[in-house]
């Protein structure tokens, strides 16, 4: 971990200088010369990639930004007066915005003191940073730049902890790295600590594929930024106008699936990695799940964790849910090694 000072900000970083290097070219290789072919979607999230989520959010299709606003209007003074936490850690962070609503409840509450965004995004960690000083003075904010699948064990320690997840990111992780995620995280806190997690909540597949295909294209561009970043990082010689936007809601498994669709047959070399690889016109290539839940599966993939659901919130229009949960005596077994 070094501290290099870029800004007012403090930010601990966890991301090694060769994290693209190595850690991408892993991911690319991996998931290139595999079949079918599929990028992990934390890639997405380079500068530009950060800017035009927060594009998304404000898209009339993509309500689960909305959603979770109201959720957390009508509830933050009961998350704080319950959580009572003095440490808000939050992962995946990203522009910290509807944070705010959690921030101004806990402060009024009169517990909070440390702010620990944490994301793999350099340039959203800055911008939320920076915002936030401003805003509140007297907050302690600690921004964290690592991987919520690799890094938990570096979280900032001490105090009464509530740890956010929000916008429904934990859909974005496949079923066993969700589960390893939980047991992670579990593993990270004391016995009473707690948890915020968003997560959407299965629904229209008409709506959902909309939230996640606008008129607008913002979530084609998203999408397709990953490979600007595959060019840009490793030098992959590929196209992007050669490649199309996908999204389709998978029932099996209940999560929407985004994919690129390589309009013509053709050859990417990734010199950074040694690597040609072929793509047959019309042949899919995953690049994000974003899993819908039910209340059910929620409650008992956090028990399984070690988490207790103490509440459970829905908005208006039954689409999106905010659970609270604490953790609880029991925790999962030793981690895994991770080798990274
Ligand atoms: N929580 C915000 C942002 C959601 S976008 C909201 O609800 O609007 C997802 C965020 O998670 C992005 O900022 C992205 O950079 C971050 N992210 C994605 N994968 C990550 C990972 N593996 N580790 C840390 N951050 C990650
Ligand atoms: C960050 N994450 C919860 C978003 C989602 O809805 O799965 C990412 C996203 N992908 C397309 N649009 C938004």
């Amino acid at each position: 971990m070094t501290h290099v000072p870029t800004s007012r900000v403090r930010v601990d970083r966890h991301l090694s200088e060769d994290f693209l290097a190595t850690t991408l070219a892993a991911d690319v290789r991996g998931g290139l010369t595999s079949t079918p072919k599929h990028l992990p979607p934390k890639w997405f999230y380079d500068e530009r990639g950060s800017e035009l989520f927060e594009e998304i959010t404000r898209l009339p299709e993509y309500y689960p930004t909305r959603a979770e606003a109201e959720i957390l209007r009508a509830h933050a003074a009961d998350i704080a007066a319950r959580s009572a936490a003095d440490t808000l850690v939050e992962l995946g962070s990203g522009s910290s915005e509807k944070t705010r609503i959690l921030l101004d409840a806990m402060l009024a509450a009169g517990s909070l003191r440390r702010y620990v965004p944490v994301d793999v995004s350099e340039s959203a960690l800055i911008g939320a940073g920076e915002a936030l000083l401003e805003d509140y003075p007297d907050l302690e904010v600690h921004a964290v730049l690592a991987d919520f699948e690799h890094h938990l064990d570096r979280l900032p320690e001490g105090g009464r902890r509530m740890v956010a997840f929000l916008g429904g990111t934990i859909g974005n992780l496949l079923p066993s790295a969700r589960r390893e995620f939980l047991a992670d995280l579990r593993r990270g806190l004391a016995p009473g600590d707690s948890l915020l997690l968003g997560t959407g909540l299965v629904t229209d597949p008409d709506v959902l594929v909309r939230a996640y295909d606008d008129a607008a294209g913002v979530t084609a561009q998203f999408n397709l930024n990953v490979l600007h970043v595959l060019r840009r990082e490793l030098g992959a010689t590929l196209d992007p106008d050669e490649f199309a936007h996908v999204a389709v809601w998978d029932p099996e498994n209940q999560w929407i699936e985004m994919r690129l669709r390589a309009r013509s047959a053709q050859r990417i070399e990734i010199p950074a990695l040694r690597l040609s690889v072929e793509f047959a016109a019309g042949e899919e290539m995953r690049t994000e799940i974003s899993a819908k839940f039910h209340r059910g599966r929620v409650t008992a993939e956090l028990a399984e964790a070690g988490f207790r659901l103490d509440e459970w919130w829905s908005d208006s229009a039954g689409r999106y849910a905010l659970s609270l949960a604490t953790a609880t005596g029991e925790s999962p077994g030793p981690a895994a090694p991770d080798l990274e």
